[in-house]
């Protein structure tokens, strides 16, 4: 299959790159450099002339707080990119997988969420990526919209700032009222390509087994790689932020499980496997 693939210098880019190297796929790779998402000509022509049968967005403005600061780039980035692509994918008969997030839900109770639950964004990012979902699913026929969680890989996120700080601090502020699921790039990488294999379109929670805290998280990296940093556990006024973030969003991996695609690990087993590999 061809499979033309944005923001591919990005983390979960980065890991599908990997996973997509030595099989019988043919990658057409882009990023910002090459492709920006969100100029509808330059889309039109790069998916006319590469003419792929499914189309992965990976490219997306994920700086909540840049979001919340500046609403029409947001807005841009992660409703018209994403619309522009399953356009261009419509008009040559392409396949369209977007990346979404747990995000577009506010977490105000303590409830594991549906895909067809009604979304409820509490910041623009959140509402960026909601609105880009919709459009992606009235533009094109057969699409895929994948909502994951927490993402680590090859780039900046949570677990490589804790293990940064951790080491050049004693003692570490971490919130315990931010309750979500951990998800390895890796193996997100590996449901989405079982995904586009299938022609099961629709939209798909997809993030590793469990949740936990941000502390919890932290703890568990520390404990692993055997740092002594102390924790100190706080609550999310301690760091006051230009966007809210929802308090706890646990994604159940409903259509994942009831289409039997793939079954993820747990977070605890994926997260083991990501520190061994770190330094
Ligand atoms: N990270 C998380 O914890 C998380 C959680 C839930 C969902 N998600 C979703 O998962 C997807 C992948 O996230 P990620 O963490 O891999 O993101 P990432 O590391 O921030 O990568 C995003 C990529 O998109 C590129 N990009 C930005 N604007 C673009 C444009 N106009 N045209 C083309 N490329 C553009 C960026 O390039 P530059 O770096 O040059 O700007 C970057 O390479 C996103 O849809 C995100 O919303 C992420």
């Amino acid at each position: 299959m061809k499979i033309l693939l944005t923001g591919c210098r990005g983390q979960l880019g980065l890991a599908l790159c990997q996973r997509l190297d030595g099989t019988p796929h043919s990658l057409v790779a882009t990023d910002l450099h090459n492709l920006d998402i969100t100029n509808s000509p330059q889309v039109d022509d790069c998916v006319r002339h590469e003419a792929p049968q499914v189309i992965i967005n990976c490219a997306a403005l994920t700086d909540v707080d840049a979001c919340e600061q500046d609403e029409q780039q947001a807005f841009r980035v992660n409703a018209l990119g994403p619309r522009n692509l399953a356009v261009a994918a419509q008009r040559i008969g392409a396949a369209m997988l977007q990346i979404s997030t747990d995000y577009v839900f506010s977490g105000a109770d303590d409830l594991p969420r549906r895909e067809y639950d009604p979304v409820s964004p509490c910041n623009k990012y959140g509402q960026s990526k909601a609105w880009g979902e919709e459009l992606v699913r009235g533009c094109n026929s057969r699409n895929f919209v994948v909502r994951t969680a927490w993402l680590y890989g090859e780039g900046k996120n949570f677990v490589q700032s804790i293990l940064k700080a951790a080491r050049e601090r004693d003692e570490l502020a971490v919130v315990t009222d931010q309750v979500g699921t951990p998800t390895s790039a890796r193996d997100l990488s590996e449901a989405i390509l079982r995904l586009i294999e299938t022609r099961e379109y629709g939209t798909y929670h997809a993030v590793n087994e469990g949740h936990c805290s941000r502390f919890e998280q932290a703890a568990m990296i520390l404990t692993q790689k055997g740092i002594r940093t102390k924790l100190k556990p706080v609550d999310s006024t301690a760091f006051p932020r230009p966007a809210q973030r929802p308090a706890k969003v646990i994604l159940e991996n409903f259509m994942l499980d009831l289409s039997g695609i793939y079954r993820f690990r747990s977070w605890q087993e994926a997260l083991a496997e990501y520190l061994n590999k770190q330094l």
